[in-house]
């Protein structure tokens, strides 16, 4: 059975004090409410990473993330943060390739393959994003671009290291902007990820790979989104800021 996963990415949002205050909100709600086996990840800015990961530290459902990694492994990378030093306070999933930076800050599918390397060598699984543009979609090369960055930025994994990382679909036209993807959008996407998974690495290995939509997901959308075959969870930006918000959507899992 593969892993049901909700992660909240708080992007450039939140002081530390505020963080705080967030994840100790989720984390009381997600103690009380929720008793579904579904993990549950928060991705601070890494201002706050230190913070929050020791305030929700021994709560089995809760789980860190960081939302970016550099790929290389130290050195003169002015600003950055390296996997090793994630792996020293407790990180154990990483956000990569989110259309934001590969917008923003031009990383490319080689990069990430480094990223994901990193990452897995240390023990940190990697959350996988990837998506199509709208002028993709409207041209008809959506499959073949989300299926492009899959094989450029992982295909070169083997099946044990493969079926460790987390894919997070988030069609770019619906991130932010209140368009979510319809219940056949995204369960087209999420089988045609699945399947290109298959075709490398067999259907059993596919099936427990966990992929999950992001973009626009509310509490109202995420019920029918989850009911999905093929999407096991969510990747939460602006839903994740509220605390309500984000526990009624780790609570959609019918
Ligand atoms: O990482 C999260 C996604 O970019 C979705 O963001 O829920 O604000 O549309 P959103």
């Amino acid at each position: 059975m593969r892993q049901k996963i909700v992660a909240g990415n708080w992007k450039m949002n939140k002081t530390l004090d505020e963080a705080l205050a967030l994840a100790s909100e989720v984390s009381n709600m997600v103690k009380d409410e929720v008793n579904t086996d579904v993990q549950v990840i928060l991705a601070p800015s890494f201002i706050s990473l230190t913070a929050v990961g020791k305030l929700i530290e021994g709560q089995k459902r809760l789980a860190l993330a960081a939302q970016n990694c550099h790929h290389k492994t130290s050195g003169a990378y002015t600003g950055e943060v390296s996997v090793d030093m994630l792996k020293s306070i407790g990180v154990s999933f990483v956000i990569i390739g989110h259309s934001e930076r590969r917008m923003y800050f031009n990383e490319t599918n080689e990069q990430l393959a480094e990223k994901t390397n990193l990452l897995l060598q240390n023990n940190i699984r990697p959350i996988f994003c990837c998506g199509e543009s709208l002028e993709q979609r409207e041209k008809g090369i959506h499959i073949d671009f989300v299926k492009q960055q899959l094989t450029e930025s992982l295909f070169h994994l083997d099946t044990n290291q493969l079926q460790k990382v987390v894919i997070a679909y988030e069609p770019i036209w619906a991130i932010g902007t209140g368009k979510t993807a319809s219940t056949e959008q995204a369960q087209e996407m999420h089988e045609v990820i699945r399947k290109h998974i298959a075709s490398k690495y067999g259907e059993a290995a596919a099936a427990e790979v966990s992929i999950l939509y992001g973009g626009s997901c509310n509490p109202t959308n995420a019920p029918e989104l989850f009911a999905c075959k093929d999407v096991d969870g969510g990747l939460i930006g602006g839903a994740s800021l509220k605390s309500r918000d984000f526990v009624s959507i780790v609570k959609s899992f019918s």
